[in-house]
């Protein structure tokens, strides 16, 4: 039991003092998933990931997520259905596809930073949230603005709350045998409100007319055929935007929050990244900076399979059936792999870049994380319009601290920072970026 809540409350801490005792892979027993290895070992990524085609995924993912993303969620199938789901939904998250959504980030950018307060602290989470919701409701959902918009983004907030407490992810794991009582009942009863209103949409964008020439995500569900020229049915596709929208909206907010408390605590780096802002080295640092911002900071820490064949982790010989947690946190900070891991040092990822398997905050193998260049490539574009904008200094003296938000790990105090109006000389547009590396 008291395992468990260090587990929901500060799984790192946990993992770093077993790691202190135990060494890189130890096993933990937590209420209502069978006992599983946590292992942060520097081959533990290869040895998982490389034969991922043979693993599952570990049980507790379909018991926290399933209720809200639905039981078609990509993220949730396996096998065959899960493959040609990630087929179908990959295109319009890489390449000349996503690029089409660069002008749409960087106006949504704009007018969030334009609403900031000057000179007065305020908290760039709860920004960053904000932002990212509006972008999956545009490049994502493909809602125009307007009272069906409104309806909506109100909707999938209350969703997005209740989904982040940890109250009632604990509530989740223990009493939803209970049936659906008090705070379940009330939870349902927005899924389906929820439901409702998307249905409304995918309804009306099966019968629009335009709709090959559309460029939002739902749209371009909508008209695509599996490999057998079957498509998928309204509800396969509602779980894969709910998916959509809990997989990249507070994931990406975070991974920003985490990027400017870390320029905050490193000075030199910010500095370092504001003067090459604007030219096409710029942008490569812009990525490394975000780059080592997810490695020093995973905002999902720990990804886990359910192994298909023997596999060896160190000195481990784990059977199949064995229920691995990689813990991507630890993994990251082997000083074996990142000397003086603790220090956030952008250069890493200029100069070679890391070894294959060592940098996984996209998790990997067939179910590495679709939105990964999307998200990369929104951080970019973020990162670089909020500085030609705004000088941020933060707020607190304070590093943040970690606390859990469901699957994500997210700033304590909501990064507080303040902004001063300023318009970097060399910064006038948006240089086009380069492109994604992942
Ligand atoms: C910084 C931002 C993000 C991080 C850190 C992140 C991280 C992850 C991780 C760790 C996984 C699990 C991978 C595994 O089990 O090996 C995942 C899966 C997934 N992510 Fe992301 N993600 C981010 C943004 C996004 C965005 C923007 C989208 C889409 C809009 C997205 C959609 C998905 C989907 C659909 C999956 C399930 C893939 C599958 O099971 O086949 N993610 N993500």
């Amino acid at each position: 039991m008291v395992q468990t809540a260090r587990w929901i409350s500060r799984p790192l801490q946990l993992f770093e003092s077993c790691q202190r005792r135990y060494g890189d892979s130890f096993t933990l027993r937590i209420a209502r998933i069978p006992e599983m290895v946590i292992t942060g070992d520097p081959g533990a990524a290869r040895a998982i990931f490389g034969q991922d085609r043979d693993n599952t995924m570990a049980p507790g993912r379909t018991l926290v997520l399933e209720p809200v993303m639905g039981p078609r969620s990509v993220l949730l199938l396996e096998g065959a259905e899960h493959l040609a789901h990630r087929r179908l939904m990959l295109p319009p998250f890489h390449g000349e596809r996503m690029r089409a959504y660069e002008t749409l980030i960087a106006e949504l950018t704009d007018r969030e930073v334009a609403s900031w307060p000057r000179g007065r602290p305020f908290k760039l989470h709860p920004r960053f949230q904000s932002l990212t919701l509006e972008v999956i409701l545009s490049a994502v959902f493909g809602v125009e603005e307007g009272p069906r918009r409104e309806e909506l983004r109100e909707l999938l907030r209350r969703v997005l709350r209740m989904t982040a407490s940890t109250r009632m992810m604990a509530f989740g794991l223990f009493t939803r045998q209970l049936g659906r009582a008090g705070p379940y009942r009330s939870f349902q009863k927005l899924i389906d409100r929820t439901h409702a209103a998307l249905a409304t949409e995918i309804g009306e964008r099966r019968a629009d007319p335009a709709l090959d020439s559309r460029e939002d995500i739902l749209s371009l569900l909508v008209a695509a055929r599996f490999e057998d020229g079957s498509a998928m049915d309204d509800s396969d596709i509602r779980d894969q935007l709910m998916t959509l929208l809990l997989a990249g909206h507070e994931t990406t907010a975070t991974g920003l929050a985490w990027t400017f408390d870390l320029l905050f605590r490193n000075p030199e780096v910010m500095e370092s990244l504001r003067a090459r802002l604007g030219d096409d080295e710029g942008h490569e640092y812009v990525d490394a900076v975000a780059q080592e911002a997810l490695r020093v900071r995973p905002v999902v820490p720990q990804v886990g399979r359910r192994l298909g064949k023997e596999t060896q982790i160190g000195e481990w010989t784990l059977p199949a059936g064995t229920d691995v947690l990689l813990s991507i946190y630890l993994l990251h900070m082997q000083e074996s792999l990142y000397p003086e891991p603790q220090r956030f040092r952008p250069e890493r990822f200029l100069e070679g870049g890391p070894e294959p398997y060592s940098w996984v905050p996209f998790g990997g193998g067939v179910r590495r994380c679709l939105g990964a260049a999307f998200a990369q490539f929104e951080m970019r574009i973020v990162i670089e319009r909020i500085l030609a904008q705004v000088r941020l200094s933060p707020a607190s003296d304070r590093p943040e601290r970690i606390v859990r938000r469901n699957v994500t790990f997210s700033p304590k105090a909501g990064t507080p920072a303040i902004a001063e109006t300023a318009t970097l000389p060399r910064v006038g547009v948006l240089a086009s970026p380069a492109g994604d590396r992942s």
